[in-house]
């Protein structure tokens, strides 16, 4: 199984782990965080799957909740990094698009900020919808597509005026290296019709869909987080 990226996660792994910190960071601790917990409350969820872990912040939040998960990362220092923080906790190396899981064994499927992360989407998201049971829970956290087209520096300044966030090129998907604090990965940027395309193409029915607004946090992100479309959170069922 491939344990290298090409795409910088081997390379900022560390940085990421200081980044992120024991609590997250903002868009996790003060955005994501509660209402994905709650979607998994709500789907009365035993079993997940998280594809995309990183250090497993995310597993051990729902294992707190008494969920039993799977952590599953290609970045190995990630994933040692996860097993370190939770020696109790079930964490592997690999890929979302190579899953070494059984079929239907997961109550839910979770991809928290990581589909934006992987290349090859149709390959993870066959493989996400094979491990999910049926009439279970495909929960995903994204950068929404608005502002994944206007990375690498979407805010602009001109002398005078207050800052703006340019989108441009909507409708080409593509890579990007964004870094920041250390950290130089490729996100991918991808029209919104892509994913639900590859959604809607499992027959996956959306049942819930948040633009989460900051329930706290440092009041000037909170006003920069209100400015621009930034995270949304979906619910797929996979039909019974
Ligand atoms: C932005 S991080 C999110 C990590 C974690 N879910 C969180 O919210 O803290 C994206 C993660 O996707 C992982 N990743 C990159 N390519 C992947 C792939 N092909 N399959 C699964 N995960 C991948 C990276 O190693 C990284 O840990």
């Amino acid at each position: 199984m491939a344990t290298t990226t090409s795409d910088g996660w081997d390379e900022s792994a560390a940085a990421w782990i200081a980044s992120l910190g024991e609590a997250g960071d903002f868009g996790r601790r003060f955005v994501l965080d509660a209402p994905m917990l709650a979607r998994l409350r709500g789907a009365n969820v035993r079993r997940a799957l998280d594809v995309g872990c990183g250090e497993g912040r995310f597993c051990r939040l729902m294992r707190a909740e008494g969920i039993e998960t799977v952590g599953i990362d290609p970045t190995r220092a990630l994933v040692e990094r996860a097993t370190q923080l939770d020696p109790a906790g079930d964490y592997r190396i690999g890929r979302a698009e190579a899953l070494d899981v059984d079929d239907a064994a997961f109550d839910a499927v979770v991809g928290y900020l990581s589909l934006i992360d992987i290349a090859d989407l149709r390959g993870a998201v066959a493989g996400m919808v094979r491990a999910l049971r049926p009439g279970g829970a495909f929960l995903i956290a994204n950068l929404t597509s608005f502002n994944t087209a206007g990375m690498p520096d979407g805010w602009t300044a001109e002398p005078g005026r207050a800052p703006r966030f340019c989108i441009d090129r909507y409708l080409d998907e593509r890579a990007v290296r964004v870094a920041w604090a250390g950290i130089s990965i490729d996100n991918w940027h991808r029209p919104l019709e892509t994913y639900m395309t590859a959604f809607l193409d499992h027959g996956l029915q959306l049942t819930h869909f948040a633009e989460p607004a900051p329930y706290g946090g440092d009041p000037e992100r909170v006003a920069r987080y209100r400015r621009v479309p930034w995270f949304h959170i979906m619910e797929w069922r996979k039909p019974l």
